[in-house]
């Protein structure tokens, strides 16, 4: 690959940094630990920090370096880097095996970048003229295997597997249906990982917010690329044994999702467009009369008064304490969305303190940066100062006091209607000045940390916050959803390849708008997407303005029993979700799984768009189009049970499930011990202190974790591990691995296949 280093010259060890000297500059390895391995080149400023990894992650691994023929030879227990003349970096695992490789040839479009800028090139005496006119600061090609399959990438559109698509890391609000062909939707998460023909598994993630693309094989089948307009060359190399330990590397970098509020696992209703505490009061009182159980209603743009963040619509809304307390009452916790754009309004103090203050971005002549959002003209907070986030945690003061249960932050790539925001605007990030273009793809993450702040601070309680937009690491802070899609049947498709890459990108808290946001849902179309929903971390149905209703209250007694008995099931399963919750806190690993994440050799599984795993045991298989009520099914290897009938099935194998509108295929994995709850209308109203099991044939063993559901207790040991074993009978056996809360009264089995 032609590059601008030029040769090896040597290379220096400080602690866990390898400086790499070439004739034209330098480039720096670190080995984080044994299976991580970063490499850096500060193109553009090395006072940049990363925003998704917050805390060195460097332990004292052992590694050696050598010169070994051409190649500076850098081994880990793990994962062995060899660097040769030019900046030619390969990579393997321990065994041997080359697992990426940097691309030997040239990239076939007309697009040719440099290490250097072209300004840099052009000075150094090269023809610049058949570049492209936009400068790429750097690109890393890396060559495309025979059989190398590609996961990960977030919230990225289309199906599970992303090879031969391109995608473009820009934060983007865009108003057509989400197509497989989209290359940017709400999100960057710049982590992509490999699964290799004999599934060996590889991650990368590129820490660099400015605009990249990410070209896996469609512009050449030979090699796969990188590319970004500016910013530092920043990635960090991960494998490991399988797929599950690179999430686990990934997450180690970048933070696993917190356990969150057990009531936040629940339903879930919003809809743009309830325009008054007289529609929210319906909305809620018709749950509660038709026993469909609801946690949480959300509170769209329209309880504010003209669209003011921070304020309330007294005329609509009625006074913000009675609303909220009516609800409450009825087991109902409020959200309310929160948008960043800040109505530009004298008298209106939010406003008002951003401008006195200078918490708001500025255009490049130092005026207060003004586009249009909902409130019309709006200034946008420059959420990468420290002081501007407190002060926009403290602004939800207003909402805590009221007792709200979670805010949803919105429009934050930051969405303009009169057009993007120019690469000039200057932000800061910290106390470095900066600009949108640099900004552009974390600022939805800086708001969401300073809402999770203020929540935390003003409530004690694991802060529920829901964000559109957000940067790799943003787990940390915030639970996702996938934004503005439709009442479309391909979109209920996308549902689960979206949900397991972003679950596969750390995001294990994530969802959709269930029915569609967008477009009409029919009947049918919301009966499948509850199904198919169920395990979905985030299980809210959401739609827009003007859309036909689609509560799922509002149609006929069939489909609403149908919709009764999903939405139920889901709180029958709610011990287990928590579960996994509980446990990804540690792992890394997501509530919904693409089958080739615990079965990487199967080949069958890798192009998987259909099923999901919940955690290991309970394979899903919803109906997914139109009118079908027969589903053919993908049993993996083990052995397996009908969770309607009991039936064993042993894997490797497809079947034909019948799947009329009121069945949803599920599987139970031999061996399984499952919490479940009874049912009920909403988390609290009754003490969950029975627990009953279910169980299939073969030797189980699992761990269930019991807490308040609400706050940081648990971290002071408040909390129960129950350690439960099932011998070949379903026989069980319980221990106490930690007991620091109240017990359950009664724990029970009920057998499923024996
Ligand atoms: C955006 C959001 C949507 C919300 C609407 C009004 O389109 O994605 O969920 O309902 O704005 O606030």
């Amino acid at each position: 690959m032609e590059n601008n280093f030029g040769k090896l010259l040597g290379y220096e060890v400080s602690d866990c940094e390898i400086k790499v000297s070439f004739e034209k500059r330098e480039a720096y390895f670190t080995v984080v630990r044994d299976e991580i391995v970063r490499v850096y080149v500060p193109f553009f400023d090395e006072n940049v920090k990363s925003k998704a990894i917050e805390n060195d992650p460097c332990v004292d691994a052992d590694f050696t370096v050598e010169q070994d023929g051409a190649a500076i030879v850098i081994s880990t227990e793990k994962v062995v880097v060899k660097i040769y003349d030019d900046f030619v970096v390969d990579f393997y695992n321990a065994e041997g095996k080359l697992l990426m490789a940097d691309y030997r040839g040239e990239r076939t479009t007309k697009e040719k970048v440099s290490w250097m800028s072209l300004e840099m090139l052009e000075a150094e005496g090269h023809d610049i003229s058949g570049y492209l006119e936009k400068p790429c600061r750097y690109q890393l090609v890396k060559k495309l295997d025979e059989g190398d399959d590609f996961y990960g990438l977030g919230d990225k559109s289309g199906f599970l597997n992303k090879k031969h698509y391109e995608y473009e890391n820009w934060n983007s609000d865009l108003p057509q249906a989400h197509n497989e062909d989209f290359k940017a939707l709400y999100k960057s998460i710049p982590f992509l990982m490999c699964l290799k023909k004999d599934a060996e598994a590889y991650g990368v993630f590129f820490d660099n917010t400015f605009r990249s693309n990410i070209n896996l094989g469609k512009e050449n089948t030979e090699y796969f690329f990188y590319s970004t307009e500016e910013g530092n060359l920043d990635y960090y190399f991960m494998t490991g044994e399988s797929l599950v330990d690179v999430v686990g590397s990934y997450t180690y970098l970048t933070g696993t999702t917190p356990l969150p509020q057990l009531f936040t696992l629940g339903y879930q209703q919003s809809r743009w467009g309830y325009e008054s505490a007289d529609d929210i009061n319906f909305v809620v009182d018709n749950y509660r009369a038709s026993n469909i159980p609801l946690d949480v209603i959300h509170l769209d743009i329209d309880y504010m008064d003209n669209f003011k963040v921070f304020t309330w619509n007294e005329k609509n809304y009625g006074k913000p304490g009675e609303l909220f307390d009516r609800i409450k009452g009825l087991g109902v916790k409020p959200v309310c969305i929160i948008d960043p754009g800040t109505k530009v309004e004298k008298g209106y103090s939010i406003d008002d303190e951003g401008v006195a203050n200078d918490y708001f971005a500025k255009d490049k002549d130092g005026e207060v940066y003004v586009n249009a959002v909902w409130p019309g003209d709006s200034h946008f907070p420059d959420f990468g100062k420290e002081e501007v986030r407190n002060w926009w945690a403290n602004n939800h003061k207003v909402l805590t006091d009221l007792g709200v249960g979670g805010i949803w932050n919105d429009m934050n790539e930051p969405a303009s209607f009169h057009g993007e925001l120019p690469a000039d605007v200057v932000f800061h990030d910290e106390d470095r000045v900066t600009n949108h273009a640099e900004i552009h793809n974390v600022y939805g993450h800086n708001m969401c940390r300073a809402t999770f702040q203020g929540l935390k601070d003003q409530t004690g309680k694991r802060p529920f916050v829901i964000t559109r937009a957000c940067y790799a690491g943003s787990q940390k802070y915030t639970t996702v959803w996938t934004g503005d899609n439709q009442s479309l049947w391909h979109h209920l498709q996308m549902v689960i390849p979206q949900l397991c890459n972003l679950g596969m990108s750390g995001f294990a808290f994530c969802g959709t708008d269930i029915g569609g946001f967008g477009a009409d849902c029919t009947p049918e179309l919301l009966c499948r997407w509850i199904q198919a929903a169920m395990f979905s971390p985030l299980f809210r149905n959401h739609a827009a303005k003007g859309t036909k209703d689609q509560e799922p209250w509002r149609f006929s007694k069939e489909v609403v029993d149908i919709n009764r008995k999903y939405i139920e099931l889901r709180y029958k399963f709610l011990p287990y979700i928590y579960d996994l919750f509980y446990k990804g806190e540690t792992t890394g690993l997501p509530v919904m799984r693409p089958l080739v994440l615990h079965y990487p050799n199967d080949p069958e599984v890798r192009n998987l768009n259909s099923e999901f795993l919940a955690g290991e045991n309970i394979l899903v298989a919803p109906v997914l189009e139109q009118g079908v009520t027969k589903r053919m099914v993908y049993l993996p290897d083990g052995t397996w049970y009908d969770y309607w009938t009991g039936e064993k099935f042993e894997g490797k194998q497809y079947i034909l499930k019948d799947a009329p509108i009121d069945v949803c295929p599920m599987y139970i994995k031999a061996g399984s011990i499952i919490p479940t709850y009874e049912v009920v209308q909403y988390v609290g109203e009754k003490a969950y202190n029975k627990v009953e099991l279910l169980v299939t044939p073969g030797e189980g063993s699992y761990e269930h974790f019991q807490d308040n559901g609400e706050d940081y207790a648990y971290k002071n040991g408040i909390y129960n591990l129950y350690q439960f074993t099932t011998d070949a009978n379903g026989n069980l056996t319980t221990e106490m691995k930690h007991q620091g809360y109240s017990v359950y009264e009664e724990v029970s089995v009920v057998k499923l296949g024996f």
